[in-house]
């Protein structure tokens, strides 16, 4: 088989850059590891910068959103009985978008299946050929039968734990990791949400989130330990926990019923440099990863997508390809500044276990500033809302 860019994965970053390319005659194959059922299965976080709203736009998926989806002026950050709120619209002009990664993702696929472009489910083996030549491919097998894509360029799409990362030689690629000792438990439940913003949380038993997807279906995160399992952790269990570390006033008014998704995630901060290697380009998980405070993971995805499109529509377009060649260098700089973001609002928010009296006296004095100066709030806004790509 030939295209113009073989896309390895076929989650939200992969999809959003095939449907993209689609849109403006480029030929592209997404090879995915398992099933579209399994892809649309996985929980991921649900606050979209508006520069990824943007960005659907242009790939002609964002119907449904805008029909379903919910806009958020501001969000609220309490810690002990304290609460405060940060409005992103007076401090930056613009609002975020609730929706869910799940429903981004399935309404990219009915894209792409309408569009009749190709997707490959089960695909297996996958290995990235020659992409420091001129003539990159991709062999993998399928239903047991080995296949090759011949193709200009590869995107790697793959994730944390797929192929394309590793496809960079070790003497090129350096990495740069922090992992936090905790994790967080989140659920999910067909309840109202307990307020009609986020409520981000510091308690003196750790972190808690209240998020949301729509009125009645709310998404609850609490800091856990690393040892933990959710299977340790009852319904009332949850509810008990995130009671406690929520002000009084949520806390009562909190609407309770079964959970019907449970699981827990790991906190980390990884940025894999460069993110190109001749014709492979890496976008999203596969290159960096974010904490889930602040919900940056598939929003840095979408910058990485954004410029990864343009550099190659510019080269199909005028043969240049200068965009191309310094995608690394572009992407690299918002998805520090990204990562800072999220190291830091994850450091202020949690209980670290050998944090001292001195730093829980420190997190305590930073959120007063930050509740009381407006040049801390517009910082975190501008961050929150997403920084200009
Ligand atoms: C979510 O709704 O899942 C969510 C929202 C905000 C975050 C993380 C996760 O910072």
């Amino acid at each position: 088989m030939r295209t113009q860019v073989c896309i390895i994965g076929g989650g939200p970053s992969g999809m959003l850059l095939g449907q993209l390319l689609q849109r403006n005659g480029i030929d592209n194959v997404v090879l995915e590891r398992k099933t579209k059922d399994y892809v649309l299965s996985r929980i991921r976080a649900g606050v979209l910068e508006q520069g990824f709203v943007k960005l659907l736009e242009t790939a002609g998926c964002a119907e449904r959103l805008h029909a379903e989806s919910f806009s958020h002026t501001g969000t609220y950050i309490s810690y002990g009985e304290e609460i405060f709120r940060i409005d992103f619209v007076s401090q930056t002009g613009t609002p975020v978008v609730v929706y869910g990664q799940t429903e981004v993702t399935r309404d990219l696929y009915a894209a792409r299946e309408s569009s009749g472009a190709t997707t490959e489910y089960n695909v297996e083996d996958v290995v990235i050929e020659g992409a420091d030549g001129d003539t990159p491919s991709v062999r993998y097998s399928s239903n047991g039968q080995q296949r090759r894509i011949d193709c200009d360029f590869v995107a790697g799409c793959d994730g944390f734990h797929g192929v394309s990362r590793r496809a960079i030689p070790d003497n090129v690629r350096r990495e740069y990791e922090k992992v936090y000792p905790f994790g967080w438990l989140g659920i999910l439940s067909e309840t109202p949400p307990v307020h009609e913003e986020l409520i981000y949380a510091n308690s003196d038993r750790g972190f808690a989130l209240c998020s949301m997807r729509n009125e009645n279906l709310s998404r609850y995160y609490i800091q856990c330990s690393l040892s933990d399992s959710p299977d340790d952790w009852s319904d009332q269990a949850f509810w008990d926990e995130l009671r406690r570390r929520l002000p009084s006033d949520y806390a009562d008014a909190l609407q309770i019923g079964p959970s019907i998704e449970k699981s827990i995630a790991p906190l980390r901060s990884f940025v894999t440099e460069p993110m190109q290697w001749g014709r492979l380009f890496l976008c999203g998980d596969a290159a960096h990863i974010v904490p889930p405070t602040g919900a940056k993971g598939l929003n840095t995805a979408a910058s990485d997508v954004h410029y990864l499109f343009h550099g190659l529509i510019e080269y199909y377009e005028t043969g240049d390809r200068s965009g191309l060649d310094r995608y690394s260098e572009t992407a690299l700089r918002r998805i520090w500044k990204a990562e800072r973001f999220s190291w830091w609002f994850s450091s202020l928010l949690h209980r670290y276990p050998d944090q001292t009296e001195f730093d829980r006296k420190m997190q305590i004095a930073e959120l007063e500033f930050l509740r009381s100066n407006t040049a801390a709030q517009q910082a975190m806004a501008e961050n929150y809302v997403g920084l200009p790509y």
